[in-house]
């Protein structure tokens, strides 16, 4: 476990990861964005923007499966113009070996540093949050001891727009192009037409512009790709660089591009500041009236500063100081910013996902919303509609659906409907909203509206209705486990019966707050049965199965054929996290997952991995062993350890599965890992594969909210509940006192913990604002919003640890 790592180290007060060196095992990304503009980043400049729609609005052009990974990006070349030698600012795609480097990777801003050749720059690049453009503010310095005659030459390569237009009309979309050169204010246009019509009968085209443009006087321009980088080129030695002038020249027809050049004259010392804005308009008023704010430096560093407060405020929300310094770090800036780029983005751009598939997968934003609704609840309230909107009458739920269009995807995963319970009664009892519960709302494919209460009532009677012989939930296409897909969509899933209690349980606790008296006992009158049926056909003696087919026998049994897996990782974390097993039962049952499941960066999926495709299992064995869902560390899954530990009060093992997940785990074994390690990625490889730990699909994953809520509500204990806060830590026995400040419905709590007894669950006594109070719960009144309450929390036997 370390901070600092081969190729970089965490930055705690900045709340940033400082790459140090620029040839990483691979490209590593960051997000810049706001409400409608979403760029991502690589750590040397590489990487895609869009406005609003990955599908449809793309401004900047990515090429998905390139040799290197991250071409092409946002460059700026540097040429010195007395020996024509050329580099990088990003250091790629030039490549100069000698330069120092350092790229920050911050809360939605990258800072990269390059120095070469007695020249250093610097580049801020950032969103900010009031207009569909991206900044990159140069600074250029003279460093060197003599006179400097230097000239900059910016790259931006526009795409055409609609996604899959740009990548299957290649016939069609060089000869659309239009570009031109605004020679009064300088900047280069991109405004070829758009068809974003979703099929040949349903064409609707559009004219947008895309825009590339400085705030300091140019000393030429490009607008065509070819002419810009010649012939039997790349970008690494583009030929405008190395003659050292530009074409000055817009192709209508051919691959656009915005290119400035700029020339400085720099003493030893002496520093010049060059702001470029790649941005998206509807037409050329639009453009005109966007680009001019960001030509001022009082309002460019006023929009930098002004990301920095954001996520100030939304970190803040949440602080913890404990014994560990690599805990902490990673739980007060990266696994927040992480959980909460989730929340806003879903699945639908990131460097293995390309923005036209599934933009938001109903599963999977339902548990992205877990992790930072606390920190920002009203994107959370905006999400969880439109979820619930992805619900048909019937109670279905689309799988992947598209907010922007209006497109919805198949039903058939009987896991979908389950999740959205837990994310909308977790919003209530974070915000106090109850209100939100009757919330009118639409459903998919109909004019009827109804609130978001009869929303989950109808999830839940459909789960209801798809149950199997046994009395379990049907698997349907695929329950969580997307591999695990079998032929027999009848087959019955032991995680989502698992994940049908949770969600029950959580609803029934809500009806009970609305006084729905009737339905409350509807419910738990399901829960009984299903319950018995679980226990009746899913244990299998020492672990739950993972699913029952149609002939008796199943998945995941100690009497599966050895060349099968005999135990799954997930039913045995949800037995716990749905409640069905606590306690006594509970512990010997996490026990035997460590010792069958267990490595040295968390659980693996399942113990022993297909080693063929069988399609009446379903997708899982096209992965070689050891890869993805056929026998990884799946992270996503695997965090839900740290949280089954947690509630069962083994703080220990809860705060040590954690620090195997850590991203601070990651810093050391960068090589192997490749990815980024200052975020979570969706898999490590295991054995039997040939690497152990290669990790893969970083950024947008479920374990970004699950391992937020497992730090925050699992080892450190604060919990948001329906009437305050419950307070249930479960830490390692050898930490004598932390602390959290926790912001809720609007009140600062200074919670101070001690522990000098050395437990690691379990509540002696608790002091609100000096008084004692009975339990662990902190009530919460909305006239304490606005208020710093402390708190003091002594740890010991004593309130209930599952409340
Ligand atoms: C991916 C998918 C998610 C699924 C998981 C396991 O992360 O986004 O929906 O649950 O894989 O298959």
């Amino acid at each position: 476990m370390s901070l600092s790592g081969k190729y970089g180290h965490f930055d705690l007060e900045n709340r940033e990861y400082v790459i140090s060196r620029p040839d990483t095992p691979r490209p590593w990304y960051n997000y810049l964005m706001n409400n409608e503009y979403v760029a991502m980043i690589s750590n040397t400049g590489g990487g895609v923007s869009y406005y609003r729609d990955p599908r449809i609005y793309r401004v900047l052009r990515y090429r998905y499966q390139n040799v290197p990974y991250d071409r092409p990006g946002r460059y700026v070349y540097i040429r010195d113009d007395e020996d024509s030698s050329y580099w990088s600012a990003t250091w790629a795609p030039s490549w100069t070996s000698g330069g120092e480097y350092s790229c920050r990777v911050g809360t939605n801003y990258q800072i990269i540093t390059y120095k070469y050749n007695g020249i250093q720059t610097q580049i801020r690049y950032f969103v900010p949050q009031d207009l569909p453009l991206e900044i990159w503010d140069m600074r250029i310095s003279n460093v060197s001891d003599r006179f400097r005659r230097i000239r900059s030459f910016s790259y931006a390569e526009f795409a055409f727009w609609g996604a899959m237009r740009d990548l299957m009309n290649i016939d069609n979309c060089p000869n659309v192009s239009r570009q031109k050169w605004d020679a009064e204010n300088q900047a280069l246009l991109h405004y070829s037409y758009n068809d974003i019509g979703t099929g040949l009968n349903d064409m609707h085209f559009v004219m947008n512009y895309a825009f590339h443009v400085s705030n300091r006087p140019v000393s030429g321009y490009g607008g065509d790709r070819d002419l810009f980088i010649g012939s039997y080129r790349d970008e690494r030695n583009p030929i405008c660089v190395e003659r050292g002038s530009s074409s000055n020249y817009c192709e209508n027809g051919g691959y656009p591009i915005g290119s400035l050049e700029h020339s400085f004259e720099l003493e030893p010392g002496e520093s010049a500041r060059v702001v470029y804005q790649t941005g998206y308009a509807k037409d050329e008023a639009d453009y005109r009236n966007k680009a001019k704010k960001y030509i001022d430096e009082r309002e460019i560093d006023g929009a930098f500063e002004n990301i920095r407060t954001i996520w100030k405020t939304r970190l803040d929300a949440f602080r913890a100081e404990t014994p560990s310094r690599e805990f902490d770090a990673v739980v007060n800036s990266f696994v927040q910013y992480q959980a909460a780029t989730t929340l806003v983005l879903s699945r639908s751009i990131s460097s293995y996902e390309w923005g036209i598939g599934r933009a938001i997968g109903f599963r999977d934003s339902c548990q992205d919303q877990l992790g930072m609704m606390h920190s920002m609840p009203e994107e959370s309230r905006k999400f969880l509609r439109i979820l619930a909107e992805g619900l048909a009458t019937d109670g279905s739920a689309s799988h992947n659906f598209n907010p922007f269009t209006g497109q919805y995807g198949s039903t058939g995963f009987y896991d979908d409907h389950n999740w959205l319970a837990l994310s909308a009664t977790a919003f209530i009892k974070e915000t106090g909203d109850l209100d939100f519960a009757r919330e009118i709302m639409g459903f998919r494919g109909s004019e009827k509206k109804s609130s978001m209460l009869e929303h989950l009532l109808a999830a839940q009677d459909y789960a209801w209705k798809h149950r199997g012989v046994n009395g379990l939930m049907q698997t349907g296409h695929a329950d969580w486990n997307d591999s695990l897909n079998p032929e027999d969509k009848k087959c019955e899933s032991v995680f989502t019966s698992l994940l049908y209690c949770a969600s029950t349980i959580a609803l029934i606790e809500l009806l009970d707050k609305l006084g729905e008296k009737k339905q409350s006992q509807k419910l738990s009158r399901r829960l009984k049965t299903i319950s018995a049926a679980i226990e009746g056909s899913a244990w299998d003696g020492n672990w739950y199965k993972r699913m029952l087919r149609k002939d008796g026998s199943a998945l995941g049994s100690a009497s599966s054929p050895q060349d099968e897996a005999s135990i799954f990782l997930e039913p045995q974390a949800w037995a716990v996290i749905s409640g069905i097993r606590q306690s006594e039962r509970g512990k010997a049952l996490l026990d035997i997952v460590e010792k069958k499941l267990g490595t040295e960066y968390g659980h693996k999926v399942m113990d022993i991995p297909f080693s063929r495709f069988e399609p009446e299992l379903g997708s899982v064995g096209i992965y070689p062993p050891g890869i993805k869902e056929n026998g990884s560390v799946f992270n996503h899954a695997s965090s839900w350890m740290i949280y089954a530990e947690a509630l069962l009060g083994r703080g220990g093992k809860a705060f040590e599965y954690f620090m195997r997940m850590s991203q601070t785990t990651k810093n050391e074994i960068a090589d192997t890992h490749e990815v980024e390690p200052y975020v979570a990625c969706q898999f490590i490889s295991q054995k039997p594969y040939h690497i152990v730990g290669r990790g893969r699909n970083p950024w947008l994953t479920g374990t970004a909210s699950w391992m937020a809520v497992s730090a925050m509500q699992g080892i450190l204990g604060i919990r948001p509940s329906y009437d305050g806060l419950l307070i249930s830590p479960s830490i390692p026995g050898s930490w004598t006192s932390f602390k959290v400040i926790r912001r809720f419905r609007g009140t600062e709590y200074k919670i101070q913990f001690l522990n000098p007894d050395g437990f690691e669950s379990g509540i002696k006594s608790i002091k609100v604002a000096g008084r004692e109070i009975p339990g662990n719960l902190i009530p919460h009144s909305p006239s304490d919003s606005g208020a710093t309450i402390d708190v003091e929390v002594l740890m010991g036997s004593g309130a209930a640890l599952l409340s």
